[in-house]
C-alpha cells in the first residue's frame, strides 16, 4: 500500500476497484472531489501511485493507492486488510474488468483458462470485495455498492461470451445484493455503460496522449456527425455515481443505463 497522509475523515472510506485511466480514475477523482478519502485499488501500482499523487494534488484530497488482484482471492483479502485499516467503507465501487478484444472471438477458439479469468474479474472479484464491506456497512445500517455493467450485462453478444457470462453474473449479483440488503440500509445500484469511453474532455493531451483535434473528434465535439460514435466522458459518467451515492434512501435507483447521444449501436 503507498499512503499519501494517514486518514482521518469521519465521511467513511470510497473504495474504488479497478482504477485505470478511464473510468476507475474519474470516479476517483469526483469521490476525492466531494472530500471523501478514497482507496484506489488495482494490479498496477506504479500507475495507481501516480493516478493518487495526482488525484491528492488537484482536489486536495487523501488518496491511498493499494494493489489487489481480483481474480486472486488472497489478494483481495490482503488489499482490503489495508482499506479496512484506513477506516470504514462508506462506498464501495467495482469496476475491474479483464479487457476483450473488439474482435469477437469464435466460441471454440475460446481457452477455458481465459473464459475462467474474466468470469473471476468480473464477477468472482466482486464477490469477494462486497463480502470484505459488507459486515461494516450492515452494522452502521449505511453503505453504498456500485457495480460497472455494459451492452454485456443484458445481451449475449455473439463472440463475446467470455465478457458477457462475466458481466451477466455481475448483474444478477447486483441484484441479488440490493433484495438482501436495501433493507439493511445498503444501496446497491449497477450502472451499464452502454458506449464506448473515451478520455475526460478536459483533460492535457500530455495525460490522454491525444492531439486536441484527436480528442475533439474522440468525443463527439464539432457536431452533427451522425456517422460518428461519441465517446462517453468518464468524467460526465462519475456524476452519475457520485448522484446514486447521494440518492434519498426513499427513491433508490437499483439499475441505470447511460449512453451517448450520437451512437451507432441502434
Ligand atoms: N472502456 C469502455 O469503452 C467501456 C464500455 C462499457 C463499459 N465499460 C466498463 O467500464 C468499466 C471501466 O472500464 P474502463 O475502460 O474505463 O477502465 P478503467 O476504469 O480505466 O480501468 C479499469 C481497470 O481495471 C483494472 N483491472 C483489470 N483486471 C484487474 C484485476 N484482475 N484486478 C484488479 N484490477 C483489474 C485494470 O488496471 P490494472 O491493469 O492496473 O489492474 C484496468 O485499468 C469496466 O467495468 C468496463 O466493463 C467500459
Amino acid at each position: 500500500m503507498r499512503s499519501m497522509a494517514s486518514s482521518n475523515s469521519a465521511k467513511g472510506i470510497a473504495a474504488i476497484v479497478g482504477v485505470g485511466p478511464k473510468l476507475g480514475r474519474s470516479i476517483a477523482r469526483k469521490f476525492a472531489h466531494e472530500g471523501y478519502t478514497v482507496a484506489i485499488l488495482a494490479r498496477d501500482l506504479g500507475r495507481l501511485s501516480r493516478f493518487a499523487d495526482e488525484i491528492a494534488r488537484e482536489e486536495k484530497a487523501q488518496v491511498f493507492a493499494i494493489r489487489i488482484d481480483c481474480s486472486d482471492s488472497r489478494s483481495v483479502r490482503e488489499a482490503f486488510e489495508g482499506v479496512l485499516s484506513l477506516g470504514f467503507v462508506e462506498v464501495l465501487v467495482y469496476n475491474a474488468y479483464q479487457s476483450v478484444s473488439w474482435r469477437p472471438t469464435n466460441f471454440t477458439d475460446i481457452k477455458i483458462d481465459s473464459f475462467q479469468k474474466s468470469l473471476a474479474v468480473s464477477s468472482i472479484g466482486a464477490f469477494l470485495c462486497v463480502q470484505k464491506v459488507l459486515p461494516g456497512m450492515v452494522e452502521r445500517g449505511k453503505g453504498t455498492i456500485l457495480v460497472t455493467g455494459c451492452s454485456a450485462s443484458l445481451n449475449g453478444i455473439a463472440g463475446f461470451s467470455e465478457l458477457c457470462c462475466g458481466k451477466f453474473a455481475l448483474r444478477a449479483l447486483s441484484q441479488c445484493l440490493a433484495r438482501e440488503f436495501q433493507p439493511l440500509g445498503i444501496h446497491v445500484a449497477h450502472i451499464i455503460i452502454d458506449g464506448v469511453i473515451g478520455s475526460p474532455r478536459g483533460a492535457s493531451t500530455s495525460q490522454t496522449g491525444l492531439s486536441g483535434e484527436q480528442q475533439q473528434q474522440q468525443s463527439g465535439g464539432g457536431g452533427g456527425d451522425v456517422g460518428a460514435v461519441m465517446m462517453m466522458d468518464p468524467d460526465a459518467l462519475a456524476q452519475t455515481y457520485w448522484h446514486l451515492h447521494v440518492q434519498d434512501r426513499t427513491a433508490w435507483t437499483q439499475e441505470i443505463d447511460l449512453r451517448p447521444s450520437i451512437t451507432r449501436f441502434y
